[in-house]
């Protein structure tokens, strides 16, 4: 076998693969900015909208930017028909994320600047994009439900035409500004797993909505986006739970995590998980539905003071903790609740994507490629002696 030296990491934890300039994490200290911009500061005061630009462009719009984007995202709403055609033939059954992930390239399939990969002409992709993944997630919904698709509200929000496509209902002031913030929050998270699968696609020179079709695959998974899906299970299974403190013990004793709780990057509470947790009080006060916050934190305060027993001090609610009952309490249902993830990372995951194609005087080769190292069988630089079929005996003895 080759005698040269290879690192090896497990899941390239601590290893920077590319320079950046989009999103930085300190996770000793549990603050994320997005190109500078602390995500306190752009919860309490910007949109999502802004969020976009800001995270996709490097910059903050002026008025007249911003005025743009929006009507760039509000005229970019309408699903094309065959994609609504197709959904129709499915299975009410289907996973929401597989029907996103499907959904992705027949939207590439609608766009005409599929073949121009100029930096431009991937700003506008990456608006359609941002534009209709929500318009898909909701309308499948309707369409599982038996209902068609409703148009959408040009007067509306992203965000909340995004919950009067999935509900039939014009969200109040509030909630409409709430679920704003939760897309603010989720919009993006340095090179996590879905990121970078997003970034490795293209790295190849694949178009843009390879990159996020892979990158809605990576964020499917219960370790990745699906944590808040499970955490509203976790929620719901603990409606006569009497003993939470005890069926958390249990839980930790049987080797089991906790869902929403701990973090690859972060070694204290994630700051977006401090927003959300009073975004859960205060929604649950005002629907008068105090119980998913209270037993959120009745959780929390049990699974911390477990896990410090055995030595497990850094573990803290993640971004999924309390998303999940702000989400319930908006009336997204449990199996939307990575697909509303997915629409808001999706200005992450287009700002990586440009970025990946076009950034400057990147610290990284043209396209991704690891080593691993081989731990297989090895008979010699020759290979093992190939046997024919008859030769090989039976696995089940006969
Ligand atoms: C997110 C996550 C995968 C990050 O983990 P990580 O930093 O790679 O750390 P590891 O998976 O190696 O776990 C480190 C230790 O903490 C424990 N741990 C981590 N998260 C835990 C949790 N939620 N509940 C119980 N134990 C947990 C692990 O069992 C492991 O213990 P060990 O050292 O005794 O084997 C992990 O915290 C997790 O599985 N959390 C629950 C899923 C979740 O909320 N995901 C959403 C992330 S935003």
């Amino acid at each position: 076998m080759s005698e040269s030296v290879k690192i090896k990491n497990t899941g390239l934890r601590g290893v920077a693969v590319a320079d950046t300039k989009i999103s930085y994490i300190d996770g000793e200290h549990g603050i994320l900015i997005y190109r500078g911009y602390g995500i306190e500061e752009l919860a309490d005061r910007s949109s999502f909208e802004e969020t976009a630009w800001l995270l996709l462009r490097g910059e903050l719009p002026d008025r007249e930017e911003l005025k743009a984007f929006k009507d760039q995202l509000i005229a970019a709403r309408e699903v094309p028909g065959f994609i609504w055609d197709c959904l129709r033939r499915l299975p009410a059954e289907a996973v929401p994320m597989d029907i996103l992930q499907m959904a992705v390239p027949l939207l590439a399939v609608a766009d005409p600047d599929l073949k121009d990969d100029s930096k431009e002409a991937n700003l506008r992709k990456a608006a359609r994009l941002i534009a209709r993944m929500p318009v898909v997630i909701a309308g499948w919904h309707r369409i599982r439900n038996g209902l068609e698709p409703l148009p959408h509200a040009p007067s509306l929000s992203h965000a909340a035409n995004f919950l009067w496509l999935l509900t039939g209902v014009k969200p109040d002031r509030e909630i409409g500004r709430d679920f704003d913030v939760c897309l603010v929050l989720h919009a993006d998270h340095t090179f996590n797993a879905s990121t970078f699968a997003c970034r490795e696609v293209v790295s190849t020179r694949a178009h843009i909505y390879a990159g996020i079709a892979a990158g809605v695959g990576a964020l499917s998974g219960s370790l990745h986006g699906g944590a808040n899906a499970a955490v509203m299970e976790m929620l719901m299974k603990l409606e006569t739970e009497e003993d939470i403190p005890g069926w958390v013990r249990r839980q930790l004793e049987q080797g089991q995590r906790i869902m929403g709780i701990g973090h690859a990057v972060y070694k204290t509470t994630d700051p977006r998980a401090r927003v959300l947790k009073d975004m859960s009080r205060r929604l649950g006060e005002k629907l008068g539905q105090t119980k998913w916050y209270e037993r959120s934190v009745c959780v929390e305060e049990a699974a911390l003071g477990e896990l410090a027993k055995r030595g497990k001090t850094t573990l803290r609610p993640n971004v999924d903790f309390y998303s999940a009952s702000v989400y319930h309490m908006m009336e997204i249902p449990q199996d939307l609740m990575t697909p509303v993830f997915a629409i808001s990372r999706a200005a992450g995951w287009c700002s990586h994507i440009v970025e990946e194609k076009f950034g400057e005087a990147q610290e990284k080769p043209a396209l991704y490629r690891p080593d691993s190292e081989y731990v297989g069988n090895y008979c010699g630089p020759m290979g093992c002696s190939y046997s024919e079929i008859e030769a090989r005996g039976s696995s089940s003895g006969g």
